[in-house]
């Protein structure tokens, strides 16, 4: 199959994972008979530097022609002082928008390899996904900073704004997900709860009040078999860190579900092992790591390349249609891993106390991992 792909390697890190991600996709294309077609595109701090504008036209027009959308990181502290308009963040806060990305799923899954590397003492079974709304909230509300000029004191303020449509539709997707799950799982044989974990802070805000409302409705009407449950997220941040084999998918708005899930993501070792899917009604998608550019660490060849390599199984499974494809980078992560290789973030102290295991570069690690797929580990 041939299939197209916007690229945007973006900064830090950004360039040395979508490297190793690209490898893998080669990998992939070898094995399976594909062809890939890569179009690289700009956003974010080199679109500023390059082009004048975190978010150029012809990005938008790329992304927008493409089967799919890789994205590696944006942002640094080179770009830190300029207008809210004219930071990296808004070129990737554009692009979810002009893509309509609503979804944003995150798969929190802790590999049987790195249980060591994860910060609770006995984590049990964590495989779980966040599903947050990307296109609404706090990010997109209004917003003011502004002076009193009587008094000179300066206020600032983000709205929250939720429209019901806009909670329907990701809802939808979080009891989609929760459905596909529990099919795949057998929910009998499975141990731990399967169902939606709606996430909100209801006993406070309007908006919430809203959520709730809505997320209850939808299910009633249309997903009466999936279990619902409501919790506000000031508990659900505990108990992510309390009883993580507790959820199955969290669906919560776009504020609540970045906090979230960079804490989840701890809970798998490190912020380098979280893959990401932005969705749209029709399907698009963008893929990307949820973790930044790491400037600190940028073309040093020691990043976590795995996220954005999960990434590309998500983009295979989910704009692909290539389930295969994609068990067979997922396996191939999970081989390497077991087999003990591990880049710096996720080397443990009990692991390098007993040797058993072996630090390797960022692009070792994405070397390792295409050799699995290839077949010649
Ligand atoms: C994420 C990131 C972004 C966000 C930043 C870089 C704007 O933290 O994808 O989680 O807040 O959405
Ligand atoms: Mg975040």
């Amino acid at each position: 199959m041939v299939k197209q792909i916007a690229v945007i390697k973006g900064d830090g890190i950004g360039p040395e994972i979508i490297a190793e991600a690209i490898k893998v996709l080669e990998a992939v294309a070898d094995k399976f008979g594909h062809s890939f077609e890569y179009n690289y595109v700009l956003l974010g701090g080199t679109a500023i530097d390059q082009e004048g504008t975190p978010l150029p036209a012809e990005t938008i027009k790329a992304c927008k022609r493409a089967d799919a959308v890789l994205l590696g990181a944006v942002g640094g502290p080179k770009w830190d002082f300029g207008p809210g308009h004219m930071r990296p963040e808004a070129g990737l806060l554009g692009i979810r928008k002009e893509l309509g990305l609503f979804a944003n799923i995150r798969p929190v899954k802790l590999f049987n390899a790195l249980k060591d590397a994860c910060p609770l003492k006995d984590p049990g079974e964590i495989d779980l996904v966040i599903v947050r709304e990307l296109i609404g909230g706090a990010y997109y509300g209004e917003r003011k900073t502004y002076i009193d000029e009587k008094t000179a004191v300066r206020t600032a303020y983000d709205t929250m704004a939720y429209s019901d449509f806009e909670i329907q539709r990701v809802a939808r997707v979080a009891f989609d997900l929760a459905k596909k799950r529990a099919a795949a799982v057998g929910a009998a044989e499975s141990g731990r709860p399967l169902g939606v974990t709606s996430v909100d802070k209801a006993n406070v805000l309007d908006s919430s009040r809203l959520w709730r409302e809505i997320v209850a409705k939808v299910r009633m009407e249309d997903y009466p078999n999936v279990a619902l449950s409501d919790m506000l997220v000031d508990n659900a941040a505990m108990q992510l860190i309390r009883y993580p084999s507790q959820f199955d998918v969290i669906v919560t708005e776009n504020l609540f579900g970045d906090i979230l899930s960079d804490e989840a993501s701890m809970l798998t070792g490190s912020l380098g092992m979280l893959p990401s899917a932005s969705l749209n009604e029709s399907g698009v998608g963008l893929y990307e790591p949820c973790h930044g550019s790491a400037p600190d660490i940028a073309g040093r060849d020691i990043a976590n390349p795995l996220a954005a390599i999960l990434s590309v199984a998500m983009l295979l499974e989910i704009s692909f249609n290539m389930s295969r494809e994609a068990r067979a980078v997922e396996n191939a992560v999970n081989a390497v891993l077991e087999q003990g290789y591990r880049t710096v973030d996720i080397v443990f102290k009990s692991e390098a106390d007993s040797n058993s295991c072996e630090v390797v570069k960022c692009s070792e690690m994405g070397d390792l991992v295409a050799k699995v797929i290839a077949g010649n580990s």
